[in-house]
């Protein structure tokens, strides 16, 4: 552990993630599955990275102009001498626009399971910031853990949960997860969360089906991550990216399609594909503003805000422990 006044370190040293089980076990189901938090390896980042640049992937670009636009607003709801609390901080790059327009802010506290990814983004932000602490935290944070002693005791306890990560979980690991969240921010915690909104399939699909093929290459990269790590012989180039809307369960479901039957070797054992089976990897939802305050409000958070952009494509929520 690193530690001075304006900088520490702390590692819960979260067990790592077995790629290996989670691949033998999801595709061993009947129907196949692997979880998305695989796709961020080195490869699957910078390529995430390259879909928030994307001209059809609007949230990345819609949740920026939504905190510079209310960030006054936002620092007024903070107060002075806030903590930052952010889950999965990952480049910690929008926070960013809040500690500019912060009063005084206290600490910001970024939260990461990918610990050199961590030490990086909290070094690099405290150089820029060097008037604020940064207490960087390498926890799994869907498991319950206790936060540090944080300095300034004055000021509020707010999580920060950009980037719509939220629409990963089904409604009740949501919710779930939120009561976690709840639990390591404390009672008088406050929360502000970035959700992506219920709109119009046709922009929803594009934002996911990118004529650049961008999110195609990002969720087929699993399979490329399991040929390198897994020792595969995947015939990539017979599967497929599949996105679509699903308006009854308010969700973007993304699978990868065999195109045709085929047999593959992953670490030593075999697996059948028929022709046009499907392996899921992700959902993403999108909730109107109204039904993310009700969902929110089963983890015991009242609504104190809500910031859309013109378009209503993106919402930012201000939320208050009861
Ligand atoms: C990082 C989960 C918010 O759901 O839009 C983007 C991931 N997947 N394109 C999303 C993603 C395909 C993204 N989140």
């Amino acid at each position: 552990m690193i530690n001075d006044s304006r900088f520490a370190f702390y590692d819960l040293a979260p067990g790592e993630e077995n790629f290996r089980d989670a691949v033998l076990c999801g595709l061993d189901r009947a129907r196949k599955a692997i979880p998305c938090k695989f796709f961020y390896d080195t490869r699957g980042s910078w390529l995430f990275e390259e879909i928030c640049r994307l001209p059809e992937y609007y949230p990345t670009r819609t949740e920026i102009a939504i905190l510079k636009e209310y960030s006054g607003d936002i620092a007024a709801r903070i107060g002075p001498h806030g903590r930052l609390i952010e889950f999965g901080s990952g480049a910690s790059q929008k926070v960013r626009i809040l500690l500019r327009a912060l009063d005084r802010p206290a600490a910001y506290v970024p939260v990461d399971i990918s610990r050199e990814h961590l030490r990086s983004a909290a070094t690099g932000l405290a150089e820029d910031f060097p008037s604020v602490p940064v207490i960087a935290v390498c926890a799994d944070y869907t498991r319950p853990f206790a936060l540090p002693p944080l300095p300034g005791a004055r000021g509020k306890r707010v999580g920060f949960f950009p980037g719509s990560t939220i629409g990963n979980f089904e409604p009740d690991a949501a919710v779930a997860f939120l009561a976690n969240y709840a639990n390591v921010l404390g009672p008088g915690g406050e929360m502000l969360i970035g959700v992506d909104l219920k709109k119009d399939p046709e922009i929803l699909e594009a934002a996911y089906n990118d004529r650049a093929g961008v999110t195609a290459a990002f969720n087929l990269n699993l399979l490329e991550r399991i040929n390198r790590e897994l020792d595969g012989d995947l015939d990539i180039d017979r599967f497929e990216h599949v996105a679509f809307y699903n308006p009854a369960e308010g969700r973007v479901e993304i699978y990868i399609r065999s195109q045709a039957e085929q047999f593959a070797q992953i670490a030593g054992k075999r697996f059948r594909f028929a022709d046009g089976e499907l392996i899921h990897t992700e959902y993403s939802y999108k909730y109107a503003a109204a039904e993310f305050r009700a969902l929110a409000a089963h983890a015991g958070f009242r609504p104190v805000d809500t910031w859309t952009d013109a378009g209503e494509l993106f919402s930012v929520h201000y939320f208050r422990l009861r």
